[in-house]
């Protein structure tokens, strides 16, 4: 299974993002995670359209959308307009998750469902053959730079051998505290999208770090 690094630009300088951009690029990132918060789902407020538009125009990257909002259906056709690829949505949110599934995959995006660390890893089973991808927090969402959960860790395995068993082909990403300590844990456990935002914004070799990630050393 190939290892992907997805760089959550939450951790980014914000009045550099461009020139952060070109840093992830250079250093061969996978992928652009974007964190969208709206202070109802969770206690903080991040960017939303505007800034997503102008790192559309800025980047071929892949954009991997994380919604951390309340009412994610009313916003799918908005984000897959201004740029998105991938959006995540979480399964504790108001939307009706099978809907939102639909109407990602109708605009031609890759779906995925979001679960917070508390949420019990079975309640995302009757999804797998209807998505590309399931996030499985590894922290509580609403900010960067907190510790890992260790307890996090079976969900990822419970998942990944369902998916197994099923047969399927869905991508497991795990999001939060993931640094070179964890990544070797996550990705045993079965996670194989790693998202990282304060290892790799605050690491010397930018590149070096992603590769930690993907990899054993
Ligand atoms: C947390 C966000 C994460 C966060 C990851 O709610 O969803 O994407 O930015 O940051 P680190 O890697 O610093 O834990
Ligand atoms: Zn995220």
């Amino acid at each position: 299974m190939k290892n992907y690094v997805s760089a959550s630009v939450l951790s980014a300088d914000m009045l550099e993002l461009k020139n952060e951009i070109k840093k992830l690029e250079k250093s061969r990132i996978d992928m652009l995670h974007f964190d969208v918060m709206d202070g109802i789902f969770v206690d903080n407020i991040t960017f939303g359209l505007p800034v997503l538009k102008q790192v559309r125009a800025a980047t071929d990257m892949t954009l991997d959308v994380h919604l951390m909002i309340t009412d994610p259906m009313k916003y799918i056709d908005s984000f897959a307009d201004f740029g998105a690829d991938i959006i995540s949505f979480h399964i504790e949110s108001e939307s009706d998750t099978a809907a939102v599934i639909d109407r990602i995959h109708e605009r031609g995006l890759k779906a995925a469902v979001a679960l917070r660390p508390a949420t019990p890893v079975e309640s995302v089973f009757k999804y797998l053959s209807d998505v590309d991808m399931i996030l499985v927090m590894t922290v509580e969402p609403g900010f960067g730079g907190q510790s890992f959960i260790p307890e996090t860790l079976d969900k990822v395995r419970a998942v990944r051998n369902k998916i197994t068993e099923l047969g399927l082909d869905v991508n497991v990403q795990v999001d939060g505290g993931i640094n070179a300590d964890t990544a070797a844990a996550v990705r045993a456990a079965g996670a194989n999208v790693l998202v990282s935002g304060s290892y790799l914004f605050a690491a010397a070799d930018m590149a070096a770090a992603a590769d930690s990630l993907r990899e054993d050393r």
